[in-house]
């Protein structure tokens, strides 16, 4: 059988086992298939009502416990995957007979001490709370800017949610402004393609975006080397030499991806939860303190990353239930952060709740998201200052949601706004 063939075959093979499972009432077949663009918390409900660690037809184990997901991901019996296994078809590139870097499979997302550790020390030092004061200005004139730019009718992700962040990781990394318009549709492509690639049409995707990153990267790096700058870009090619290219690019990659694919989501579902909840918008407005609870909340409750998976390296006993080595566990986060043993009325959108901040939206352990404090300024300041333009911002027209199981957010979110009219009185930020 002709190689397309006989992988558009497997394709096909392996969604129709996941559907049938699923059908069945499986929990990790439930998750996998599910229709992306679907309100998924019902059915986090039911994996709860089965209990803390439930075991699937499939082999893999879910949970909806936020201590048991928390304490997963802290243990060092637990490793991450490899994407292969994540997405159970093989999908490593290769490009006139070398592979092409994939900026997440490849990234030390994906990667275990002692490598994960190494790779990890060379970007942290651009995250500490010090550093992220610096940038806050900065951030502060670009969401201003953007917003300077609209009025009456606009679609609040393309316009908005997903400029902001891009602009700010893009000048973090030193990528040029005439290349970030780039970056909106390769995003999109490996987005979608993160809980698992599903088809032939969207392997192929995958293969170009990666291809034409990789091309991308290597002529910044190659530019940066010539002329370093104060970005991250440059220090990475001129203090660290001794990394391979695989590491430069899937480091600077995975930067640059999980720098807005998941930021312009905690946007567009901040905006979505205003509207679901008129009550918070004029505080939202009015108090910075408050867009940063007001943040923490729509984390807790809607967060960009649903879940993740975690595979123990040797037999594990969690919660009664033995876990044999190599099988998937999957970390329900988003069923997490509504436990109702951590959270109380864990449905219930409360942006002053105190203990918000225990969500595990970021994840825990080694793998803690390294953009937490950078994606919780950007939120908040882009929130505020929205609301605060525009106080009388209003859905307008259907809403589009991202085609992800994993990745949760609006891909369209037409809204209307007049910002002629006197805003709401505010306080100075
Ligand atoms: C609301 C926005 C964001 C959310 C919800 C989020 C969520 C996450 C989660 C859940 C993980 C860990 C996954 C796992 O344990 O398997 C993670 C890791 C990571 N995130 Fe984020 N992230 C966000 C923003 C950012 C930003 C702005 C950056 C960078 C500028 C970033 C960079 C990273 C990196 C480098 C890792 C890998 C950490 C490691 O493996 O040690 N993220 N993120």
């Amino acid at each position: 059988m002709p190689s397309t063939l006989k992988t558009a075959a497997q394709f096909f093979a392996l969604r129709s086992l996941v559907r049938g499972y699923a059908l069945i009432g499986d929990p990790y077949a439930g998750v996998m298939s599910s229709p992306p663009d679907r309100d998924p918390y019902a059915m986090y409900e039911k994996v709860r009502a089965k209990g803390d660690m439930v075991r699937s037809r499939m082999g893999a184990y879910v949970t909806p416990s936020r201590e048991l997901c928390d304490s997963v991901l802290r243990d060092p019996r637990f490793l991450t995957a490899t994407f292969d296994e994540a997405s159970m078809v093989s999908i490593t590139l290769v490009q006139d007979g070398h592979k092409v870097v994939n900026p997440v499979q490849d990234s030390f997302l994906m990667k275990n001490p002692p490598d994960h550790t190494r790779l990890r020390k060379l970007v942290q030092p651009f995250f500490t709370p010090r550093a992220l004061k610096d940038r806050t200005a900065s951030i502060q004139k670009i969401v201003t800017g953007y917003l300077d730019r609209l009025d009456g009718r606009f679609d609040v992700v393309e316009e908005f949610a997903s400029q902001v962040p891009i602009q700010v990781i893009a000048d973090l990394l030193g990528v040029p402004d005439d290349d970030k318009a780039l970056f909106a549709r390769w995003g999109s492509s490996l987005a979608e393609t993160l809980d698992g690639v599903w088809s032939y049409k969207q392997l192929k995707g995958l293969h170009a975006t990666i291809v034409e990153y990789n091309d991308f990267i290597d002529g910044l790096m190659a530019e940066r080397r010539r002329n370093p700058q104060d970005d991250i870009v440059s220090h990475l090619v001129t203090q660290h030499e001794d990394l391979s290219r695989e590491d430069l690019v899937a480091t600077t990659g995975l930067l640059l991806f999980a720098g807005f694919e998941t930021t312009v989501n905690l946007i567009s579902n901040g905006v979505l939860k205003a509207f679901e909840n008129p009550h918070t918008v004029a505080p939202l407005a009015q108090s910075p303190e408050y867009a940063e609870g007001f943040v923490e909340e729509v984390l807790r409750l809607d967060p960009p990353v649903q879940y993740t998976i975690r595979w123990p390296r040797e037999r594990v006993e969690l919660a009664g239930v033995s876990v044999p080595k190599g099988m998937p566990v999957m970390l329900l986060l988003a069923a997490a952060n509504r436990d109702p043993r951590t959270f109380r009325d864990p449905h219930r959108f409360d942006p002053t709740r105190s203990n918000a901040r225990e969500h595990l939206a970021f994840s825990a352990g080694i793998h803690y998201c390294v953009g937490a404090g950078l994606s919780r300024i950007e939120g908040a300041i882009a929130l505020h200052e929205l609301f605060k333009r525009f106080p009388d911002l209003a859905p307008d027209g259907p809403i589009a949601r991202r085609r992800s199981r994993l990745i949760r957010g609006a891909l369209r979110l037409p809204v209307r706004a007049n910002a002629s009219k006197r805003p709401l009185a505010v306080k100075s930020t």
